[in-house]
């Protein structure tokens, strides 16, 4: 039966969905890929099940080139089960907000505690380099849209779990960490727009996971978020961005992204 109307009652239907056609009653953990760590879902453990975005309720197969359409259900080598939401909608494709942490609400339904958020994004902070991977440490949603329905207040305090982060420090050390901006896109914003983000405390600027790390909280899932940072934005370089520079940074980039998150989520 599909409740269009609740969208806790479609997770939940979704969840259900899952359950049954990977016959795995419960996941742990989820992760949604984005630009340049989908390779991840090679790597990270036994893949025990696939299923197509349009089998399961509330998903659809993705628009966007270089997403995947897909949710893959993972026996990680500790024994856990992970979700991957290959099938991200951005809130720039306009099917609503409820569209774009559908992902994230089924993922809490079928039992996840931790969500994984990553993506490609545009580095603000001149100490980046393109090809690296960032820590968020914050976030700042400027789509002016949130997830939450009705007088649904939520604390958002430590939303990027310090925990999580410095678990992730103990693999890689090295790695930086930044407040994440979303835009709602799908333009690339302008270099006015970039120093913008940097001067309200802007490390990062992208199009995703600031809505979904919000659901994620309402859900009281424990949130780590990454992005990598596919190139500089407006102003920061030179050369005009575009779509195809963002995909290319992101393949050359994910042995080393996968690498990372298998060791990562082995620790949870
Ligand atoms: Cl520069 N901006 C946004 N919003 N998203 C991006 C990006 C920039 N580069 C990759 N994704």
């Amino acid at each position: 039966m599909s409740n269009s109307s609740d969208p806790k009652a479609l997770a939940a239907e979704a969840a259900a969905v899952i359950a049954d056609l990977t016959g795995v009653a419960q996941h742990d953990i989820a992760l949604t890929l984005g630009s340049g760590w989908g390779k991840a879902a090679d790597v990270i453990g036994e893949t025990v099940a696939v299923l197509e975005a349009d089998r399961v309720p509330g998903f659809r197969a993705s628009a966007v080139p270089g997403h995947s359409g897909t949710l893959r259900s993972i026996r990680l080598a500790n024994g856990k089960h992970a979700l991957v939401i290959g099938a991200r909608t951005h809130f720039y494709e306009d099917h609503g907000v409820r569209s774009v942490v559908h992902g994230v609400r089924t993922a809490a339904a079928t039992g996840a505690k931790i969500m994984v958020l990553t993506n490609g994004a545009g580095g603000v902070n001149p100490a980046y380099s393109p090809g690296q991977p960032v820590l968020i440490s914050d976030h700042i949603n400027l789509t002016a849209a949130s997830p939450l329905e009705g007088a649904t207040f939520v604390d958002l305090t430590d939303l990027y779990s310090k925990r999580l982060r410095d678990l992730a420090r103990e693999v890689d050390s090295t790695l930086d960490d930044g407040v994440y901006v979303q835009f709602r896109g799908p333009h690339y914003e302008t270099p006015a727009e970039v120093r913008y983000a940097g001067i309200i405390g802007g490390d990062i600027v992208g199009m995703s996971t600031a809505l979904e790390a919000i659901a994620a909280r309402e859900a009281g899932m424990e949130i780590l978020g990454f992005s990598l940072i596919t190139n500089l934005a407006a102003g920061i370089q030179e050369t005009p961005l575009s779509h195809a520079e963002v995909i290319t940074a992101g393949k050359e980039a994910e042995p080393r992204l996968a690498a990372l998150l298998t060791e990562v989520v082995a620790r949870f």
